[in-house]
């Protein structure tokens, strides 16, 4: 993001807060219960989102240097990602070409993948190597010369993966086609270069659109987080902007006002805010001052009120000392705190009340424009009526005088 456009936001954010007003959307939005509680529903989603959409798999400096391997089974189906001695990123099906099993494991660095069931081995680009006792496969090598190849995008510091083979078996794809218009910001902060730090896989029994969804408005930060967020952010206070399907909610800390006694040379975007970037569908990679939570979350166990959450801290680099670890394990702890302990618990009563008949819309209000925005976006990508009915944004965004937002 230029340093202009970073003004311009904290000017908005100075506004909304001294005039009490928000981002809104032109309307409330009703959506439909089913698409938290019918399995039909989930199975679709399965079909098209988790599986012809691009999917986050991580920061390109989780596979730094050729060997670098990660296998990834959230979406369902069995991922291998690894970088090739050649630098390339690739991306495979986990699945043995011999009868099936995983050639590789958890993560690390591999010079080759053995399988372990006979040990057919395969290098770092997928090739086919060698086939213990190879006499009894004959001319099985050229047909099942490779592992499996999905598409893979490595770009802005990123790694997108689509998890399905390409007909024509492409291997590559520009993200940028997806990402509408928001990679330039994306690779401004440099994630390439960032570094892992620690993560949490957080099982949940809610659909997996409430886990997202916690992260899609600030209206409920003053009452679910009265005892933590609410010390430090602004509650029902964001600026929303979309880009294509994804979109961008940046929440004032409550230190921003003190940028108004400050020159605005000096102010910073990522100090006084919290920046909630929404990537579809089903990332949140939110910036949070000095580090980075990147949460990754999937349906799971094939049932419509099961999610897992992959959630990562990074950090601008590799701690050196005691001291930064301490910081950055108190940063994992508080976000841990936060979503397991006052998130999630709210999103399972959510889960038993929409699995209960009481109704069978729910809804968003104006003051949660990115909630609408983000479930127009799935219902539009699922071809489920009614049709989208575009959420302005940047012409909208403060209430007419006279109508607060009703803080
Ligand atoms: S299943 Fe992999 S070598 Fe047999
Ligand atoms: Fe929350």
């Amino acid at each position: 993001m230029n340093r202009q456009d970073q003004i311009s936001l904290l000017k908005r954010l100075l506004h909304y807060v001294d005039t009490q007003t928000t981002a809104l959307a032109d309307a409330p939005w009703r959506n439909d219960v089913s698409v938290y509680t019918d399995p039909q529903h989930a199975t679709r989603e399965q079909q098209v989102l988790f599986r012809r959409h691009p999917l986050l798999m991580g920061f390109a400096s989780d596979w730094a240097a050729p060997g670098a391997y990660r296998t990834d089974d959230y979406a369902g189906l069995p991922i291998l990602i690894v970088r090739g001695r050649d630098g390339k990123l690739r991306a495979f099906l986990n699945v043995c070409r011999h009868r099936g099993a995983k050639v590789a494991q958890g993560c690390g660095k591999a010079r080759v993948f053995v399988c372990p069931y006979h040990a057919w081995t395969y290098d770092l680009a997928g090739q086919v190597m060698g086939i213990p006792d190879e006499r009894c496969f004959p001319g099985v090598r050229p047909e099942r010369s490779s592992l499996t190849a999905l598409p893979l995008c490595e770009k802005h510091g990123l790694v997108w993966v689509i998890p399905t083979p390409a007909e024509d078996g492409t291997t590559d794809f520009d993200i940028d086609a997806w990402l509408g218009g928001l990679g330039p910001e994306l690779a401004w902060f440099g994630f390439g270069s960032w570094s892992f730090y620690d993560k949490r896989v957080i099982p949940e029994t809610m659909n997996w659109k409430i886990l997202v969804d916690t992260f899609h408005e600030g209206y409920h930060i003053g009452f679910l987080h009265r005892d933590s967020l609410k010390e430090v952010l602004h509650g029902n206070v964001a600026d929303f902007e979309h880009f294509g399907l994804n979109h961008r909610l940046v929440m004032p800390r409550k230190k921003l006002e003190r940028l108004k006694a400050e020159p605005e040379e000096s102010w910073d975007l990522m100090w006084n805010t919290t920046l909630i970037y929404s990537l579809f569908p089903n990332t949140l990679l939110i910036v949070q001052g000095d580090h980075v939570e990147l949460a990754r979350v999937f349906p799971s166990e094939g049932r419509v009120d099961r999610a897992v959450m992959d959630l990562s801290l990074y950090v601008p680099k590799a701690p050196a000392t005691e001291e930064e670890r301490v910081h950055w394990d108190k940063n994992m702890q508080l976000v841990l705190d936060v979503v397991t302990g006052e998130d999630f618990p709210a999103g399972r009563s959510i889960q038993i009340g929409l699995t209960s008949g009481a109704q069978t819309h729910l809804i968003y209000g104006r003051n949660e424009p990115a909630m609408i925005h983000y479930h127009q976006s799935l219902r539009a990508t699922l071809g489920l009526e009614p049709p989208v009915k575009p959420v302005r944004s940047q012409a909208s965004r403060v209430e007419p005088e006279g109508q607060p937002a009703g803080l």
